[in-house]
């Protein structure tokens, strides 16, 4: 008998889940074709029928983006993942499946912008109610959680402000609390900042996983996508409503995620060990007030970091002295690094986030969600870190 593989998130990250020898191509062509053709009418009565398994339309499925699908579900270890065209249609389209009018969801009260955004400004008028907790009293939400609460939605770390929730006490929370209320919840956790090289928030009982692929999924600065992990009912549930809403991934960006996805690790793994040193060395700065990175111990949600996630991720965030003045000549003077919005890319990239993830909230919203003027996020890239700490400190040296 064949031993069985247990292959680990290296390896099925380049060969998801089908091993052993068969042929065809070794790199999944792109089938760049918004329909199929039918062999004869069969097909089609097949399909009428509900058999899914016949392609008709790429809306529906394509095999370059159920190819990418599947190493996304092999690399997360779950049944099944849904590619979408951006996070945000992950986000809105996985929300929309589960919560209708009436209903209520629990978010924390510290969201990617655009994600709090879309709760403040579009879900009340769908008539749903957002009510927020904080991850500093996770027995409040045991509190807030009622009879009508059909989603907790949650980040981890958190955009940009790197703060954890713990995984495995908001899960035992929610559990208790639908025994005694007699319902059923969704658990959502956004892991783009986090990975499944980093934590695995479905092994720790979340329902389903939402990340932004664009970041370090994608790892390139080169394609928008979205994905959602579950298992195969939920994500059915899903697939069906984005048939509806239509933000459908393509079949070349489905290609180049799937070929990003080799060296998926490799790239989390450089990211993570950069982000560290560089951290570290930030934090002995004069001119930086606070370095937030959740391996430092200076973190206040360290001992949450070391037990659900093996590194601190890709990401620093740091608060430069002077204020949001300093911040625009802090990233002006930098030589490597890209003052661009987004991350998770091979290149390291700054970002104010009161001009960026954070803009058009107000002062009150500012302050619950932790972000201020001087600060500055960090997504560290793979380049040589020695080059990346010279270039930091030359432009700290600038401020005055
Ligand atoms: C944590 C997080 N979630 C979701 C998104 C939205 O993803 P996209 O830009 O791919 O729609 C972003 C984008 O920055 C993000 O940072």
């Amino acid at each position: 008998m064949k031993k069985k593989l247990n292959p680990l998130i290296a390896t099925r990250s380049i060969h998801g889940i089908k091993f052993g020898p068969r042929r065809g191509p070794v790199s999944m062509p792109i089938y760049q074709t918004s329909n199929f053709r039918f062999e004869d009418s069969r097909d089609a009565i097949k399909y009428a029928n509900g058999d899914d398994s016949v392609y008709i339309y790429t809306r529906y499925k394509n095999p370059t983006i159920e190819d990418t699908e599947q190493k996304l579900a092999a690399i997360a270890n779950c049944d099944n993942s849904i590619l979408f065209a951006s996070g945000m249609a992950a986000i809105t389209t996985t929300i929309h499946t589960f919560a209708n009018s009436g209903d209520e969801i629990l978010a924390l009260n510290s969201l990617y912008g655009g994600t709090y955004r879309y709760f403040r400004d579009h879900l009340n008028k769908m008539k749903i109610d957002v009510k927020y907790f904080s991850n500093s009293d996770l027995m409040e939400l045991g509190n807030k959680i009622s009879k009508k609460t059909k989603i907790i939605y949650f980040e981890s770390p958190t955009n940009p402000t790197l703060s954890l929730v713990d995984i495995e006490v908001l899960i035992n929370i929610v559990r208790i609390q639908e025994k005694k209320l007699k319902i059923k919840i969704i658990t959502i956790i956004d892991n783009t900042f986090g990975t499944f090289v980093n934590q695995n928030p479905l092994k720790l009982g979340v329902d389903i996983v939402v990340e932004s692929a664009t970041k370090f999924l994608g790892g390139h600065s080169d394609l928008l996508a979205g994905v959602v992990f579950g298992n195969s009912k939920l994500i059915s549930k899903i697939k069906l409503k984005s048939k509806y809403f239509g933000g459908t991934a393509d079949p070349f960006m489905a290609f180049l995620l799937g070929r990003s996805l080799s060296t998926f690790e490799l790239r989390v793994e450089r990211c993570n060990s950069n982000a560290l040193k560089l951290a570290e060395i930030l934090s002995k700065n004069k001119k930086v007030e606070k370095v937030i990175y959740p391996f430092l111990n200076s973190h206040p949600d360290y001992a949450i970091a070391k037990k659900q996630m093996k590194a601190g991720g890709g990401v620093v965030t740091i608060v430069v002295k002077g204020g949001v003045k300093n911040a625009v000549k802090f990233v002006d003077s930098l030589n490597i690094a890209i003052n661009a919005m987004s991350l998770g890319g091979v290149e390291t990239l700054v970002s104010i986030s009161v001009y960026s993830t954070h803009i058009n909230l107000t002062d009150e919203e500012l302050n619950e969600h932790g972000v201020t003027g001087g600060m500055v996020r960090i997504s560290v890239g793979v380049e040589n870190i020695d080059d990346l700490i010279n270039d930091f400190n030359q432009s700290l040296k600038k401020l005055k």
